[in-house]
């Protein structure tokens, strides 16, 4: 067996075996096929894609390219949530709080990545002492007691996803459906969560930019995840604008307690609470009818809220201490009208250029710095009323800002929330 054989076949549309992507793939863990092979491989797969099958045979090498967590300990159905990355996206603090407090068992692992903003962990580190790292007697007598721990992804989950997706970063093979969803899913097969439950966005602030491409992808991990035996299902959801007010990282864990209190943006509320109904119904093999009322009477009645509370103090955090900004600059619109357009991906960009996110691996975190939007899209807007705060302790070009947000004289067709569910 040989790499050029193996690339040759991929372009010339030839099934390759799971045996060939072991091959390829365990070598370029260990080190025997360089970056410049793995990279024509890798081209070879965006340009002629994968079969489901081959998708499959490349998840289950990934997964068993390190550890495959299992959390035996643990009574009762283990679910776990993933979301494909969205502006904005602080729905884990949301829906995990929520569903946990409805007695589903949660152990969520997350990345740091590259991104805009933080990820999940970087987030949760805004909170003054909160740890992301626990001691697995830890973790099962955490979840044992409150339902839910959210902690930060071990370094061997996954290393040849780790080396594979830093190389697709950098050669522009991001964007190829089998291996986003291999990449995605032998991350969650590793989790050793019972049921997967995927937030696959969609829009102009997301991966996927249009359905037909999402829907693809969402049927390609469901079925990964449902083929290994840990049922799966995706909800397709809108990324055009951002979710809430807030793109940041403290400023997102603010908006998440202000969200779970009942104070929170409508629309990302009301997505939070179906996300959350998905978890419970699948956790608690219930009817989704009964899953939503039990989900509502926790949004109601606070309870997620106080497992959101209950979680930070067990992992150490103390939320009266949330890294929150201290400066901000206000921009202002400049003429009346409804907001009917957000450049998304511009306002993300912008947030990214405040420090909030990474541009490179290891690069420090500013969990101070964001964006918190004061209108949103349908809202109407007066000339020289409050657009939205930058938060930030250096000058900003304030023009940039303002072109992010289009404002027309008529409203827009009320955005939908969900797209569809793929089970
Ligand atoms: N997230 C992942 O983990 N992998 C991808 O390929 C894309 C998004």
């Amino acid at each position: 067996m040989n790499i050029k054989d193996i690339i040759n076949k991929k372009n010339n549309n030839v099934i390759i075996t799971g045996e060939e992507i072991d091959f390829v793939v365990n070598n370029y863990v260990s080190g025997r096929i360089s970056d410049e092979e793995m990279t024509r491989f890798l081209k070879s797969v965006l340009n002629n894609g994968m079969t489901f099958e081959e998708t499959y045979n490349l998840t289950i090498t990934m997964l068993n390219s390190g550890n495959i967590m299992s959390f035996d300990e643990i009574e009762g159905i283990l679910v776990d949530k993933h979301s494909t990355g969205g502006v904005g996206d602080k729905t884990s603090f949301v829906v995990l709080p929520l569903a946990a407090s409805c007695g589903v068992k949660i152990v969520k692992m997350s990345g740091r990545g590259l991104g805009f903003t933080g990820g999940t962990v970087d987030k949760l580190e805004s909170i003054e002492g909160f740890k992301t790292e626990l001691d697995y007697t830890d973790l099962i007598k955490q979840v044992n007691d409150i339902n839910i721990v959210m902690i930060s992804q071990s370094n061997n989950l996954v290393p040849a996803d780790k080396k594979i997706y830093a190389l697709r970063d950098v050669t522009n093979t991001t964007e190829s459906i089998p291996l986003i969803a291999s990449s995605i899913m032998s991350k969650k097969l590793a989790s050793g969560s019972d049921k997967i439950v995927l937030d696959v966005k969609v829009g102009k602030g997301a991966f996927m930019k249009n359905l037909g491409e999402a829907r693809e992808l969402a049927k390609t991990m469901v079925d990964i995840g449902n083929k290994f035996g840990k049922e799966t299902i995706a909800i397709l959801t809108n990324m055009d604008y951002p979710l809430g007010y807030t793109i940041g990282n403290s400023i997102e864990v603010i908006e998440a307690l202000d969200t779970l209190d009942n104070k929170g943006e409508e629309r990302f509320t009301k997505l939070c609470l179906a996300l959350a109904s998905y978890m419970v119904s699948l956790g608690k093999n219930e009817s989704m009818d009964k899953a939503v009322k039990e989900v509502e009477d926790a949004y109601y009645n606070r309870k997620g809220l106080k497992k959101f509370k209950n979680l930070i103090s067990y992992q150490g955090g103390n939320i009266n201490n949330i890294d929150v900004p201290n400066n901000s600059i206000k921009i202002y619109s400049n003429m009346d009208g409804y907001i009917t357009d957000i450049d998304t991906m511009k306002l993300a960009l912008l947030c990214n250029n405040l420090g909030a996110g990474r541009k490179n691996k290891g690069d420090q975190i500013n969990h101070k710095v964001g964006i918190r939007l004061n209108k949103i899209i349908n809202d109407f807007v007066n000339q020289g009323e409050l657009l939205m705060q930058v938060y930030t302790e250096d000058s900003i070009d304030e023009l940039e800002y303002v072109n992010c947000i289009t404002i027309g004289e008529r409203k827009i067709e009320e955005p939908k929330i969900i797209y569809e569910v793929i089970e």
